[in-house]
């Protein structure tokens, strides 16, 4: 078994280098047995575990909440998997205290979703988690500029939030190729459709943190897929 560690680094945009991170997504695994499947993942060398919480509200879907959140964290324990919640909720401030305590790691809140942003990364940051930002496909990626400094990690939406299985939108690419020509040290995670079909156009724009749940869940070899997409990140990385 291969243990993963964590890295809860301070945001340092000027002397990290970027890393490849691989963070497949449990909403497409088995919600009858999450904890399994999680560790199956872990197993096969997931850097992160992408969490996807959607309120029914922010996103025309429900999944699940911080109570199991914590219930996954009673199986795989903090230090042996990175808890990436991506938080599709109407309301973010309302639950950073929650998922704190249920044991995440880094909290992705929407741009759309608060008239203050700054307040909610200071929130998030006040519980000793990593704090990202998220913008949907309509949102202009000029918003996330005078923030950057503040944040972990921004996620480029490259589909509609709300369901797995979608179209990559290759048109997000170029919020991608900005963000990254601006902060060459950010962490950028794009988020649907990802996998061997795409993932070279999203490496070489800059994204950095690739979460995929289709490509990866449905895989004969799950291990193979992810070795796959981290071989193209590590190659961007190498040739930018
Ligand atoms: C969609 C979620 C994604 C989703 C990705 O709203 O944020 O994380 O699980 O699924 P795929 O990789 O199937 O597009
Ligand atoms: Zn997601």
């Amino acid at each position: 078994m291969h243990q993963r560690t964590v890295e809860n680094s301070h945001p340092d945009h000027t002397h990290n280098m970027v890393k490849p991170i691989i963070a497949p997504s449990i909403l497409s695994g088995d919600f009858g047995d999450l904890g399994r499947d999680s560790q199956q993942m872990l197993d096969r060398r997931a850097d992160w575990l992408h969490v996807d919480v959607m309120d029914g509200h922010f996103v025309p879907n429900l999944s699940f909440g911080a109570l199991v959140i914590k219930g996954l964290r009673n199986k795989i324990p903090k230090g042996q998997a990175f808890f990436d919640c991506h938080m599709m909720v109407s309301n973010p401030s309302q639950w950073v205290e929650d998922v704190a305590k249920a044991g995440g790691d880094q909290y992705t809140f929407h741009y759309e979703a608060t008239d203050e942003p700054e307040k909610v990364i200071q929130q998030i940051k006040a519980t000793g988690m990593r704090a990202a930002m998220a913008i949907k496909p309509n949102t202009p990626v000029d918003v996330v500029y005078p923030l950057a400094d503040k944040l972990d990690m921004v996620l480029v939406m490259t589909v509609e939030p709300g369901f797995g299985g979608q179209s990559f939108m290759h048109d997000m690419m170029e919020k991608v190729t900005k963000l990254r020509q601006k902060f060459p040290n950010l962490d950028i995670e794009v988020d649907g459709g990802l996998g061997p079909d795409t993932i070279d156009t999203a490496a070489n724009a800059g994204a950095n943190v690739i979460v995929a749940g289709t490509s990866v869940y449905k895989a004969q070899d799950p291990e193979q897929v992810m070795d796959l997409m981290r071989s193209s990140v590590a190659n961007a990385i190498k040739a930018a």
